[in-house]
């Protein structure tokens, strides 16, 4: 195996609404035996109880890795350790902002500001609305220094028949950005389309 398919994915999950998105990276990476470094802020816990009835150690036992969020010692903090890049899902205001900073506070952002430093790919779903102007700008900063913003915006065309298929299409959508690919998203031109219906009459 070489060292890119070993790396694992840093996986962050901020406080903001859509814990079960972090919730179902986890798994998907699992599925796909891909490692996971998880770090969860405190607010993370809040959210993922009040969303999901999880619990922390319930969480944890999803990820291959777990780190306390004010770990700044933690692997994931520095370069040197290979990762296949980070995924904040959700993303909130705060842990976006913080990153677009540079005045990483906290593992979680220090990860983020790693990954962005040694170009690997950093995805946010940032979850808010409606968005103000400095939200937007700061979507742009990140945007600039090579971050990807992928709010989790239902795949409507997707026809999600559930909530539970509605955050795994957005999940599974992330998760391309990292060349992985999740057998559980519905793609136009195979599952969907034109292409689809005619392979179907
Ligand atoms: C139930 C609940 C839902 C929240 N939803 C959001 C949200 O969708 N987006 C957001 O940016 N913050 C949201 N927040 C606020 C964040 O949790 C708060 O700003 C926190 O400081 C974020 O910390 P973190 O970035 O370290 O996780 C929510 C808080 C709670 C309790």
């Amino acid at each position: 195996m070489t060292e890119k398919a070993a790396a694992p994915l840093v996986v962050g999950i901020a406080g903001a609404s859509g814990a079960a998105l972090g919730v179902r990276v986890l798994e998907a990476c699992r599925e796909l035996a891909v490692p996971t470094h998880l770090v969860a802020s405190r607010a993370a816990a809040l959210t993922l109880a009040e969303e999901t009835g999880l619990d922390l150690a319930e969480l944890s036992a999803k990820a291959t890795v777990v780190h306390r969020p004010g770990d700044i010692g933690a692997p994931i903090a520095s370069g040197s350790f290979p990762t296949r890049g980070m995924l904040i899902a959700p993303c909130s205001v705060r842990t976006m902002s913080e990153i677009a900073t540079g005045v990483t506070a906290s593992l979680m952002t220090r990860a983020a500001d790693v990954t962005l430093k040694e170009r690997r790919p950093l995805v946010l779903m940032v979850r808010e609305t409606p968005l103000h102007l400095g939200h937007l700008r700061t979507m742009t900063a990140l945007a600039e220094m090579g971050a990807v913003i992928a709010p989790p915006i239902p795949a409507f065309y997707a026809r999600p028949a559930s909530v539970a298929e509605l955050i795994d299409q957005s999940v599974g959508r992330a998760l391309d950005l990292f060349g992985l690919s999740w057998e559980r998203v519905r793609r136009w031109g195979r599952d969907l389309g034109p292409i689809a219906a005619g392979d179907e009459g």
